[in-house]
């Protein structure tokens, strides 16, 4: 007789943590996943969904590594010292920062960094939106409290010092690590001085720790990037690393900087990482090496590569504001964040009230593969998406923009010809949602 009785064996399952339970993988990675299996099945599809730099690394650095591919010992937990040195010269540099080898904690990627943060320090996570897709949830798998601040289109959805100062002054005195990223994902859009300055005053006024995601600082589309460590220096830690200004985020590594009276807290983090990954990658410090001293032809590399998304952000944003999909105008990295509110009502009579329904139907009707604004944080009715605008030949176009004069602009011939699968889905998703238009 078949025995019906419910197994007493518990489903492994109840054995999750809570923090953890109903968490699936990152958003960005599961559209990739998506993406590629349409593409194995003989679709067309355009993939304006994974934030990754279209660039090869750049070559003096990819020797560095084939040079240093036999070191294997294990580093010293925070870091390589040469590396730990070479990355503040890079900060001195490039944000005229008075800093040392000694504020500086490598790590697999920034955002391993992030998560340790996390971890050691207890307070709020401060989060503006739209903002990158990782923050939260990861202050959901610690266990901490995430206060999401929204911001407004109308300021390209940057924080304002009085938004900031209204949550602080809510509950004075509690402890809260408040995330700012610009250039920034998903926006494209960036702070301008007098902004910096403001928030940093409140920042300040608050004591609240900032951390400062900068790692698309090098991808300022003219090279003017400022952090705010300059105005809050006692408060702020910088995020960057190799992942974007460099092409190499497969290589994983995250460089945080910290203000001098802050090593308590580089020590905390050390302490948990030396009892999680040890250190970092050896091969890749070493080679990273080369990354942070900079030299000519790795400017020579960020220009060219900041000429071409410049452009191509530039254009795209044109194509969108012709046929009424606003967006904030790109000022660094690769990504822009169209809202088709305006054409709401057409896109209710085909059945699309939500940006998940948004960008289902897009990649079902066009092929274009971009996010829902949802997943940046905002309400699903808001019918915003993030779209990276990367998907071409980097190394094709750095080699074309080479031979453009340095103060000709890159137009849309280039584009169109260097370009091309971006500028086709842009197309594509002008026609699908303004047909008329064309
Ligand atoms: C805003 C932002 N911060 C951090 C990261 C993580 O970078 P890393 O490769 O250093 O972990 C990303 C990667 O997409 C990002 O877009």
């Amino acid at each position: 007789m078949n025995d019906r009785r419910p197994s007493r064996k518990p489903s492994p399952e109840v054995n999750l943590n809570l923090n953890v339970r109903g968490i699936s993988a990152s958003s960005t990675v599961a559209l990739n996943e998506r993406c590629n299996a349409m593409l194995d099945a003989g679709k067309d599809v355009y993939k304006l969904g994974l934030g990754q730099s279209p660039f090869p690394v750049v070559e003096p650095v990819v020797e560095a590594l084939r040079r240093n591919a036999g070191e294997k010992d294990y580093l010293p937990v925070k870091g390589l010292r040469a590396l730990r040195d070479s990355v503040a010269g890079f900060h001195q540099r490039s944000d005229g920062i008075e800093c040392s080898g000694d504020d500086v904690l490598i790590g697999p990627g920034s955002k391993e960094l992030m998560f340790l943060l996390q971890l050691v320090y207890y307070g709020d996570l401060v989060i503006p939106t739209p903002a990158w897709v990782s923050y939260a949830p990861q202050a959901k798998i610690i266990g901490r409290q995430v206060r999401l601040l929204p911001t407004d289109p109308a300021n390209e959805w940057r924080l304002t010092p009085e938004g900031l100062a209204r949550l602080c002054e809510e509950d004075p005195g509690r402890p809260r690590l408040v995330v700012i990223n610009y250039p920034s994902n998903p926006t494209g859009a960036t702070y301008r001085l007098e902004e910096l300055r403001r928030l940093a005053r409140v920042a300040s006024e608050h004591r609240v720790l900032l951390l400062s995601d900068e790692i698309y600082g090098e991808l300022h589309h003219k090279g003017q990037h400022v952090s705010i460590a300059r105005f809050y220096p006692e408060g702020t830690i910088i995020s960057s690393g190799l992942s974007k200004w460099c092409g190499a985020g497969g290589w994983r590594l995250g460089t945080f900087l910290f203000p001098p009276t802050m090593h308590w807290l580089l020590d905390a983090m050390a302490a948990a990482a030396s009892e999680t990954y040890t250190s970092t990658a050896a091969p890749i410090q070493h080679a990273a090496v080369t990354a942070f001293n900079g030299g000519p032809e790795i400017d020579e590399y960020l220009q060219l590569s900041r000429r071409v998304l410049g452009a191509l952000g530039r254009w795209t944003h044109r194509r969108f504001e012709a046929v009424g999909i606003t967006c904030a105008k790109p000022s660094g990295a690769f990504y822009l964040f169209p809202d088709f509110a305006a054409h709401a009502e057409q896109l209710a009579a085909r059945g699309i009230q939500t940006s998940p329904e948004l960008v289902e139907a897009l990649l079902e009707d066009t092929g274009v593969a971009i996010l829902p604004g949802c997943d940046f944080g905002r309400a699903p009715q808001e019918l915003t998406a993030r779209l990276a605008y990367v998907d071409f030949d980097g190394a094709a176009a750095l080699e074309a923009a080479a031979q453009i004069p340095k103060d000709a602009p890159i137009d849309e011939a280039f584009l169109r010809k260097l370009c091309t699968r971006v500028t086709m889905a842009i197309d594509r998703i002008c026609d699908w949602v303004a047909p008329d238009s064309a």
